[in-house]
């Protein structure tokens, strides 16, 4: 867990979004850290100025984000749309913040580096002042996979999720409360934010689907994402994405082609002091991942681990084919407990001097 330097580290902070799904549990990680002395100002629309926010046994007071003055914030942490993004996360960059953008808006552009702490942290640079916060599928997956990345190399995946309504935020959230309730009251549920019923219903991610390849907009993301992060154009990945009637967290069941062939030992030895990750994998009791115990935590948890029963096992039971099934909160290692590692990291990177007057100390990697 993250100490009182930790977050002293990251300064002032400014949460864009604070009223939204991603911002407030943005809000909820600050707050179980030790951040007594650290300012925090909550932003958001017009619509919401003036109201507040519960914070550490007080009120934020949240602030209209389109007059806000960025000078003397140290981390602007932007929980926003993507035209938000693009409009004032210049700006905060100009005023001299570290800006951790959870939004889409600038994860396909090369200049700006696109990060899960646990999978590709060095790729940031000293003169980073803008970071992209990956897509939540795919921070979910990348962590799951990083330790077999790592010991044996993937070559393509094939991944399909099962996605919570919660990815579409606040008001989606909100969608499956009340629909709920409808159903449960023989009322036909009224859909707002999704198409489709979300309420005891399965149905194709609400992302626009590419007329002529019929890939959706999230199924992209996971592809591009990955080879950006990744740094490997060729990895070939097949995504099906796709919501469930869950409040939060996303799973993802996964099979994948590794580059040298492994066995079950091998496999499960890879993951040993993995971090970011809960092994739950225990065949006799039936116990393995769940979004339920996923919600609410900040690790990715893996189970179902097993050879493809497609695939043929050499003697040793070797192979590489590989299934899992994994389940990770998508509100926080997905969106912001993922910013919050980048800025502590980019932090670290700049040379932040850490409010300790008995070592004074200055943290540099
Ligand atoms: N939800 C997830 O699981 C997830 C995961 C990864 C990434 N993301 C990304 O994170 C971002 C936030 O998602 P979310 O799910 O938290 O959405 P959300 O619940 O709809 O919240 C949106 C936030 O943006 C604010 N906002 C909207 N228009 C604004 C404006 N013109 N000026 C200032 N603030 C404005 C809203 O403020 P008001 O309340 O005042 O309208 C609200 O605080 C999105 O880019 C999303 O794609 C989400």
């Amino acid at each position: 867990m993250t100490s009182h330097s930790d977050s002293l580290l990251l300064g002032s902070i400014a949460i864009v979004g604070a009223t939204g799904a991603v911002g407030r549990e943005t809000l909820s990680i600050l707050e179980s850290r030790d951040v007594a002395a650290t300012r925090i100002t909550a932003l958001a629309s017009p619509r919401s100025a003036g109201t507040t926010l519960p914070y550490a046994g007080a009120s934020l007071r949240v602030q209209s984000l389109d007059a806000f003055d960025f000078r003397g914030i140290d981390v602007a942490i932007f929980c926003a749309t993507s035209a938000v993004a693009r409009t004032h996360a210049p700006r905060a960059v100009d005023a001299g913040a570290l800006v951790v953008d959870n939004s889409s808006a600038f994860r396909s552009d090369a200049r700006i580096p696109l990060i899960v702490p646990e999978v590709n942290a060095d790729s940031i640079t000293p003169a980073d002042r803008l970071i992209a916060n990956p897509n939540c599928s795919t921070i979910i997956l990348l962590v799951a996979i990083e330790p077999l990345r790592r010991r044996f190399g993937i070559r393509d995946i094939v991944v399909s999720t099962y996605q919570a309504v919660s990815g579409a935020g606040a008001a989606a959230l909100e969608e499956l409360r009340s629909q709920a309730a409808d159903v449960l009251a023989s009322k036909a549920p009224t859909p707002r934010v999704f198409k489709e019923p979300c309420a005891f219903n399965v149905f194709s991610h609400n992302s626009s689907v590419d007329p002529e390849s019929g890939v959706n907009v999230e199924e992209r993301k996971m592809i591009d994402e990955t080879r950006k992060i990744w740094g490997d154009s060729r990895v070939r990945i097949t995504p099906t994405c796709v919501r469930v009637p869950v409040f939060r967290t996303h799973s993802e069941s996964v099979t994948l082609s590794l580059a040298t062939p492994a066995n079950l030992d091998e496999i499960r030895h890879a993951f040993t002091n993995a971090r970011g990750i809960r092994i739950v994998d225990d065949r006799a009791a039936n116990k393995f991942p769940t979004s339920i115990e996923a919600s609410g935590g900040d690790d990715v948890l893996v189970g179902r681990l097993r050879p493809d029963p497609a695939a043929t096992l050499d003697p040793s039971g070797r192979t590489t084919r590989w299934c899992l099934f994994i389940a990770g909160d998508q509100l926080r290692k997905g969106a912001a407990q993922n910013a919050v590692q980048i800025a502590e990291l980019a932090r670290i990177r700049f040379g932040v001097r850490i409010p300790d007057a008995s070592r004074n100390a200055t943290l540099a990697v």
